[in-house]
């Protein structure tokens, strides 16, 4: 049985104060043992944030890491890094990184690697646009990006990672996929997971649905077979977020 994830992504919103403050009106609404919870937050949020959340179950996030360890890469923060701090989740490969950093499929799969190599979960990010499902290739897009994140990825790692189907379209706009259209992506990539790892891996890699969650659709979102959990943006900035947190339990 995979355990649900609730991951937030908090973006680039909460300097550390106001992190820390938001942490605790939250932290003992969402610590719950029924689900993995985490909060993705800047990286300067992220020591203050983890301190935030000691005796909870509830664990911190970066939200994008570099492919190597060291060097000449000025303003960029290393899996080594994150590990020394003990992150264990770091996002990969948001569309926001895509779109607006041009990260490439070949610099998604490298951070991918790179994090698994020093033990922290990634949550490679994939998705498809308006115009791309419009044209009926939401399964092109996802079979690429999906298989060119887990290049070289060794199947002894495989349950480390964690899969977002977040459609572009749905993020940040208040549209969210139905049900339907989300369980369907999930599946098709629960297929791609078994092409590439075998039955008994891919069933047990978690795959989320990011975009638009929200307290109200999040029970249904969470009762598909396929959907193991969710990767919410702006829900996951107000306080009720317990509310999509403990959603359908
Ligand atoms: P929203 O939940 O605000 O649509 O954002 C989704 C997202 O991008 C999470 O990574």
């Amino acid at each position: 049985m995979r355990k649900m994830l609730i991951a937030g992504n908090w973006k680039m919103n909460f300097a550390p104060k106001k992190a820390v403050k938001f942490v605790d009106q939250i932290k003992e609404s969402i610590d719950i043992k029924e689900r993995d919870v985490v909060l993705c937050v800047p990286y300067v949020a992220l020591q203050p944030v983890k301190d935030a959340l000691k005796g909870t179950s509830v664990q911190v996030g970066a939200q994008n890491v570099h492919y190597m360890d060291d060097g000449a890469y000025t303003g960029e923060i290393s899996p080594a890094m994150l590990d020394e701090m003990e992150v264990p989740y770091v996002i990969v490969g948001h569309s926001e990184r895509r779109e607006k950093f041009a990260e490439s499929d070949t610099t998604v799969n490298l951070r991918a690697l790179r994090a698994l190599k020093h033990g922290l979960c990634p949550i490679i990010c994939v998705g498809e646009t308006q115009k791309q499902r419009g044209a009926q290739r939401t399964e092109d897009v996802l079979r690429k990006q999906v298989k060119f994140a887990l290049d070289e990825i060794k199947p002894e790692r495989a349950e480390k990672v964690v899969i977002a189907y977040e459609p572009i379209w749905a993020i940040g706009t208040g549209v969210t996929a139905t049900t339907a259209q989300a369980e369907d992506a999930c599946a098709f990539i629960r297929t791609l997971l078994v092409e590439r790892f075998g039955k008994e891996i891919a069933q047990k890699i978690r795959i989320l649905y990011g975009g638009s969650v929200t307290p109200k659709n999040a029970a249904e979102l969470f009762s598909q077979p396929n959907i193991d959990g969710g990767l919410v943006g702006g829900a996951s900035t107000i306080p009720t977020f317990d509310e999509v947190v403990k959603a359908g339990l």
